[in-house]
């Protein structure tokens, strides 16, 4: 294990997290490299007779240095925005290895994409369609497609982040998709390869992903039988992670077992119905690859009891790390020292911010922990630092990369003249 404890130290490979956390203060991301080349060889080896396309999805995390990372073991990026477009190339990944998702394309994130010329456009509506075949067709260059297709399949996550119903904004209807792919074959630019599926975030049954392959299997057929091809099937991202049992101890803490499928079952079930057809795959990991490596350092400020609840009191928040104040999302929680105490207490780890949401933990069985300690939040390498906020008036904290015995920091902390940046021209 990358991240783990040792005779009571909690340590990124052979990095005490202390020795981070007092060189650079708090709070700050910690990642390891080794977690993250280990994440990306499980994709591909699990996938390994297929050689599939693999594009890391941005949103999960976007840090220039572990996009280099990403990059040089061959991975390309799924990107929602021209923003993402522009990070995924600085970092070196190649254009072909880039596909583009997102309801909301505007004219010029598609023009942009397209002298980029990156692999596919995955759209998301017929008026998107039409716009591309107008942009393309002006500047005379082609625009490679696959066609997002909302199987009205139930992932069984949290509802913000289940995507593949018929209610949710992404892709279109399956009734509608045919006549939207006979269109796309029809336009002089446009070049349709596929078809593109993504059914939400932290999936931990295996089943809804099994259903949606067998799903592509029948339109598959459907499509040929109007005559069209479909040479790739983009399946997105979605596998979840356990963010439960993070440590090989529990400490004693709230923990809870749950099985999660792991990416050789995952790439089983996905492939299995799919098996004898001649066709690519793009697969779109985000936080499979980059959650559990990292962990983000906190430093108690205060503690406090009010009437019924104990608070502990960090100088982290919601604007460092959204995910339990948007999804009630459980993320384990340490002393960096000494984790093994016997004196225990439920609290509720909290942040500086004004908001009542402003939470890291509820009613959570901790250590008992002093003002001055720094605790670690464990698995937020994905949508931890690329949701953080200024908000508060806060600025962001620093990321830092171990790798052995070494470690830098590969994204400096905000200052408050950073706050200032967008004043220049004002
Ligand atoms: N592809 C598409 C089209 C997506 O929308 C997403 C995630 C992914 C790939 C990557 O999914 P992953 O492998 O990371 O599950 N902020 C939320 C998660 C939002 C996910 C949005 N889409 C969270 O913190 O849980």
């Amino acid at each position: 294990m990358a991240i783990r404890y040792e005779n009571g130290s909690l340590m990124v490979e052979q990095v005490p997290v202390e020795k981070i956390a007092s060189e650079h203060g708090t709070p700050i991301y910690v990642y390891s490299q080794a977690g993250i080349f280990e994440n990306l060889r499980a994709w591909s080896t699990a996938f390994e007779d297929r050689q599939p396309l693999f594009c890391f999805a941005l949103k999960a995390n976007d840090n220039l240095e572990i996009l280099k990372l990403i990059s040089q073991r061959g991975f390309g990026a799924d990107v929602v925005s021209g923003g993402e477009l522009f990070i995924a190339r600085k970092a070196g990944i190649p254009s072909d290895k880039i596909v583009f998702a997102g309801v909301g394309k505007r004219a010029e994130e598609i023009e942009h994409a397209l002298n980029e010329k990156i692999r596919a456009f995955n759209v998301e509506s017929r008026q998107e369609l039409e716009l591309i075949q107008s942009i393309a067709r002006r500047i005379d260059l082609p625009a490679p497609i696959h066609i997002r297709v909302n199987p009205d399949i139930d992932a069984r996550s949290h509802p913000y982040i289940s995507t593949g119903l018929s209610t949710n904004k992404f892709g279109v209807q399956a009734e509608q998709a045919i006549d939207l792919i006979k269109l796309a074959a029809s336009l002089s630019h446009i070049d349709f390869k596929g078809i593109h599926v993504h059914i939400g975030s932290q999936v931990t049954d295996i089943s809804p992903f099994e259903a949606t392959s067998r799903w592509l299997k029948e339109m598959y057929s459907l499509l040929k039988e109007h005559g069209i091809t479909i040479s790739t099937f983009d399946l997105g991202g979605g596998l979840g992670v356990d963010y439960h049992n993070v440590t090989e101890a529990s400490h004693d803490c709230d923990e809870k077992k749950e099985r999660i499928p792991n990416v050789r079952e995952y790439a089983e079930a996905v492939i299995g119905p799919l098996r004898h057809l001649p066709v690519d795959f793009v697969f779109e990991p985000g936080r499979s690859i980059i959650a559990n490596t990292a962990v983000l350092i906190v430093s108690v400020l205060y503690t406090k009891q009010n009437d019924s609840k104990k608070f502990v009191i960090v100088d982290g928040g919601m604007n460092d790390l959204i995910r339990p104040s948007l999804y009630q999302a459980y993320h384990h929680i340490l002393p960096v020292s000494s984790p093994d105490r016997d004196e225990k207490e439920r609290v509720d780890v909290v942040g500086p911010i004004c908001e009542t949401s402003d939470f890291f933990a509820r009613d959570r069985l901790m250590p008992v922990v002093m003002p001055g300690e720094h605790l670690a939040i464990f698995s937020v390498g994905a949508y931890g630092y690329s949701l953080s906020s200024n908000y508060n008036g806060r600025p962001r904290s620093a990321e830092a990369l171990v790798d052995g015995s070494n470690f830098r920091v590969i994204r400096r902390a905000e200052t408050y003249e950073d706050l200032l940046n967008l004043y220049d021209s004002v």
